[in-house]
């Protein structure tokens, strides 16, 4: 399926859930937070229905993100569903952790074909102050826990802020030394609170350095192989059995080869991160639509998609209002 700049959209990315079973101060108010309901959500019919629509449009790469997709109920039956989808090759997962200890094995078994694990730190005070929850052992039993599996794509997604956890860049890297693992570091975006909480990202440039200072040089790795990868740029470190990414989203525009869209849990199709453009597709699958008319929908909508996400335009009139945590990153 292309879109009116002939971009090729191959992935979609479908929030399970505004519900977290973290606070991470950067995404997630504390209290005053309005969930959405339970009615409002896509049932895993609903999902499967239109992820069903998408793979005989094109689409081959699902992931599943949140809030939390591990609190979902039943999320493996989901997963395990959406693997027997014909064209469809890639069921990922996005999560804080948490709960990996307990269903790291379940979700292996129903098929998952990739994992990314939010990992902003490595001890527990400074988790338990950004995160506000004391969870940093269950997160780092759960790690333990996927490393030792051996699950294929492993990644670990660090949001680099000042004087929170700039000086665990070069710790948080060495996980791609001792593991076969992508590390990856991601500009903090101006989404949500992130910025109202007064946070400031520490830019991909500063990561970068910090990195050469610790371990050498970085050596591009080509993209070549891989077209659903995202938009990542990744590196080898000497002596590293992974990687480390990064993902700098607001000096680098990477929206030219940008191949995905989104899905809210409560069914709203987003075509760009920043932008609120997009089709209520709850709307449409609880009023009985046909699969033809679905499909015809899905493309019409896909065709819109935004040029661009305009982080740095002030004046975007499309800007989202939605937090992080009701689209899934
Ligand atoms: N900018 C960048 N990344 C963010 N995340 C949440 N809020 C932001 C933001 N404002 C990240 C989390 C998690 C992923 C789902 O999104 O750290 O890794
Ligand atoms: Fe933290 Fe992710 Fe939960 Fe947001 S959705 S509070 S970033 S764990």
């Amino acid at each position: 399926m292309l879109d009116q700049y002939a971009r090729k959209i191959e992935y979609v990315r479908i929030s399970l859930t505004d519900r977290c079973n973290l606070r991470c101060r950067y995404c997630m108010p504390e209290d005053g937070i309005v969930k959405m309901q339970r009615a409002d959500m896509l049932t895993f019919a609903e999902i499967l229905r239109v992820v069903r629509a998408l793979a005989a449009l094109g689409v081959k790469k699902v992931r599943l993100t949140g809030g939390e997709p591990l609190v979902r109920r039943n999320l493996t039956e989901l997963i395990y569903a959406l693997r027997q989808i014909s064209g469809i090759e890639q069921v990922a997962l996005t999560t804080n952790g948490v709960l990996l200890p307990t269903m790291a094995e379940d979700l292996l078994r129903a098929g998952l074909t990739g994992l990314n694990i939010s990992l902003d730190t490595l001890q527990a005070g400074t988790f338990v102050e950004l995160a506000r929850r004391p969870l940093f052992a269950q997160v780092q039993a759960g790690m333990e826990k996927v490393l030792a599996m051996g699950m294929e794509q492993v990644k670990f997604n660090c949001v680099p802020i000042y004087e929170v956890n700039d000086d665990e860049i070069p710790a948080l890297a060495a996980l791609a030394k001792d593991y076969p693992v992508k590390v990856r570091f991601i500009e903090l975006m101006p989404i949500g609170c992130a910025y109202a909480a007064g946070y400031r990202g520490v830019p991909m440039t500063e990561v970068w350095a910090q990195l050469e200072k610790a371990y050498g040089r970085l050596c591009p790795v080509g993209k070549k192989g891989d077209l659903l990868q995202g938009p990542a740029e990744y590196y080898q470190l000497a002596g590293f059995a992974g990687q480390v990414g990064f993902i700098d989203a607001l000096e680098h525009q990477f929206c030219a080869a940008c191949n995905r869209v989104r899905i809210t849990a409560d069914g709203f199709l987003k075509l760009c991160l920043n932008q609120k453009n997009g089709l209520n597709l709850r709307k449409l699958l609880r009023s009985g639509i046909s699969d033809d008319n679905l499909k015809w929908a899905l493309r019409q909508a896909v065709y819109r998609k935004p040029a661009e996400h305009l982080f740095r335009d002030s004046k975007n009139t499309a800007k989202d209002s939605r937090a992080m945590y009701q689209v899934g990153g």
